[in-house]
């Protein structure tokens, strides 16, 4: 037995709002090239990416401004645009809603689709960083909010502390060797209906070097790289949001959707690695 059912959808629902995301977006921390970026992220859309994942603090804001870029290419409706904010910004309403208003002017549309806290604040209550994160919702510059690097019991504060907006996503890393969400937050997430952003889902590229995903992965005619993420995207409730700004890469990624790892091959992994 699994230790979760196999979703084999490869559209996902955002909590529990009746939208759905590719079980795979893309990143946009540490791009080193821009332009060729701009092209694989263009591509990556006509292969069934539907989401893309920025925050104010990638490159300063320029990662912010490469998403814009995209956007204008392919339409504002092709893409789901997530971004997250710095905690310090929770501290106060204003101060969140108008880094969010320059997080979208940044990226030159009217509204970003979720905003995050990229992280806790230790400084403020989780009820307060909440408060104010809702306060972004209200004034109209996000559709979405959610979390970003909270566990099982601060994500359970902020659920309870949301009034009239829901937590819809917590971010956090997931990849086939880093498992830890499993034991506690992962069950969470699947029974509350909250989705899991899963991020550095490849631990930067290095999940393209694990021998037995290699080996199980010649079977079904795909990569270490696919198996890694089709194992990731098979969870109920996650989706992966690797980073790739080599249009080979994207391609890679993007075919780890499409198909499933069976069951024996599930189990064989979560056991041996
Ligand atoms: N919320 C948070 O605190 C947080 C923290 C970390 C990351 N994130 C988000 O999650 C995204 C992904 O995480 P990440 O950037 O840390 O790492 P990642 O997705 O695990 O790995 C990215 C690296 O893998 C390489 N790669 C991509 N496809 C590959 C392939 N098919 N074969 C071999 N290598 C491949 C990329 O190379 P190329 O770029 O050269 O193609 C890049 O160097 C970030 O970009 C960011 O948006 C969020």
């Amino acid at each position: 037995m699994t230790l979760f059912p196999v979703d084999k959808d490869d559209y996902k629902p955002l909590g529990k709002t009746g939208e759905k995301l590719s079980a795979i977006g893309l990143g946009s921390w540490a791009i080193r090239d821009y332009n060729e970026a701009l092209q694989s992220y263009i591509y990556a859309v006509s292969l069934g990416i539907n989401h893309f994942d920025t925050a104010e603090m990638y490159g300063a804001g320029e990662a912010e401004e490469f998403i814009g870029r995209v956007v204008r290419e392919v339409g504002r409706d092709s893409v789901f645009i997530t971004t997250k904010l710095y905690p310090y910004r929770f501290r106060d309403r204003d101060e969140a809603v108008k880094a969010a208003r320059q997080s979208a002017e940044r990226m030159g549309v009217k509204y970003i689709d979720l905003v995050l806290i990229h992280w806790p604040d230790p400084q403020v209550s989780i009820q307060e960083q909440v408060r104010n994160l809702e306060a972004i919702a209200e004034a109209g510059v996000a559709r979405y909010i959610g979390v970003s690097n909270f566990d099982v019991s601060e994500l359970e504060e902020a659920i309870y502390a949301a009034r009239k907006h829901e937590i819809v996503v917590d971010q956090v890393k997931y990849s086939v060797v880093d498992r830890r969400i499993e034991r506690s937050l992962l069950p969470f997430a699947i029974k509350n209906g909250i989705t899991i952003q899963a991020y550095s889902p490849l631990e930067r590229g290095q999940v393209a070097h694990i021998k037995l995903l290699a080996r199980i992965g010649r079977k079904y005619g795909k990569t270490a790289i696919q198996v890694g993420l089709n194992f990731v995207i098979s969870r109920p409730r996650v989706v992966a949001i690797p980073k790739a700004e080599k249009k080979e890469h994207v391609k890679e990624i993007a075919e780890s959707m499409g198909w499933r790892l069976n069951e024996e091959d599930i189990e064989y992994i979560e056991t041996k690695l």
